[in-house]
């Protein structure tokens, strides 16, 4: 008897797996998987303000810290992943990550690659409050040319 509860319980347990890995949408990995083939761009970015975004909303002395802050000052509203990383403009690379993806542009646009546009930026520099706008810059990683 509880042999038999025990295995159909498991049973649901992976058809309910199997089907949200089916529809579930992609996962942020962090910077350092992306470094793996991404030097030159993980060097450059690690030195720009998006890099510290969490230690310096953290840091700050005329507002006070909290998780709403988060919201911009990291990637996917989470201090486990601090910083404006590269997934915060490209999306989340679960899903994008492996080299016979990333090699096909297509691909990786379907398995949830974004090219960055002004509307990315817009979703933190709205322009309200101190989220001052900033122009689309397509050398945003590069720390010695940040748009101003
Ligand atoms: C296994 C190696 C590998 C990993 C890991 C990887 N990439 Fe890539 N990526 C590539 C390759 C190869 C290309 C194809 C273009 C090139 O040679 O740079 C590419 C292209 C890109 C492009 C440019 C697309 C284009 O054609 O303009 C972006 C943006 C990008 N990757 C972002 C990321 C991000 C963000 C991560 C981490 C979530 C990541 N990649 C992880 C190998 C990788
Ligand atoms: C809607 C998005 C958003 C939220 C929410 C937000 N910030 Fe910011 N913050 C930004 C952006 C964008 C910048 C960079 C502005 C620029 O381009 O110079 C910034 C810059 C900063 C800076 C550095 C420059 C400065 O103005 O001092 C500090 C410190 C800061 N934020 C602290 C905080 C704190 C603390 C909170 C929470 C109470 C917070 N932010 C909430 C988007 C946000
Ligand atoms: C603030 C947003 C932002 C962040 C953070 C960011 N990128 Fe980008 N990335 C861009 C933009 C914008 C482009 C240029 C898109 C275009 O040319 O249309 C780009 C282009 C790229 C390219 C294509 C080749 C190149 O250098 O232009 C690669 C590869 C890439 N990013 C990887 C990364 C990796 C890896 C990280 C993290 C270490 C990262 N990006 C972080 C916005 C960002
Ligand atoms: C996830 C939210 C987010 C996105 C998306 C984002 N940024 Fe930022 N950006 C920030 C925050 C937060 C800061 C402030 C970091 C700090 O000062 O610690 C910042 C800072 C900057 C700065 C530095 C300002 C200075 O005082 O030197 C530039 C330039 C910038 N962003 C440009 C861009 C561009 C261009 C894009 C789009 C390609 C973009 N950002 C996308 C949140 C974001």
């Amino acid at each position: 008897m509880k042999g038999s509860f025990v295995s159909v319980a498991i049973g649901v347990a992976v058809l309910g797996l199997g089907a949200l890995a089916a529809s579930a949408a992609p996962t942020y990995v962090g910077a350092t998987k992306c470094k793996m083939c991404h030097k030159v761009e993980y060097d450059s970015w690690a030195q720009t303000k998006h890099a510290k975004a969490t230690a310096d909303a953290k840091a700050a002395k005329d507002r006070k810290f909290d998780a709403a802050c988060l919201t911009c000052h990291a990637t996917d509203k989470n201090e486990a992943m601090a910083g404006v990383q590269c997934e915060a403009c490209h999306g989340a690379g679960s899903d994008y990550k492996t080299l016979s993806v990333m090699k096909d542009l297509a691909k990786a646009k379907a398995a949830g690659l974004v090219m960055p546009t002004q509307e990315t930026c817009n979703g933190c520099h709205d322009g309200k409050d101190h989220h001052k706008h900033q122009a689309f810059n397509p050398n945003v990683h590069a720390h010695k040319v940040a748009a101003k």
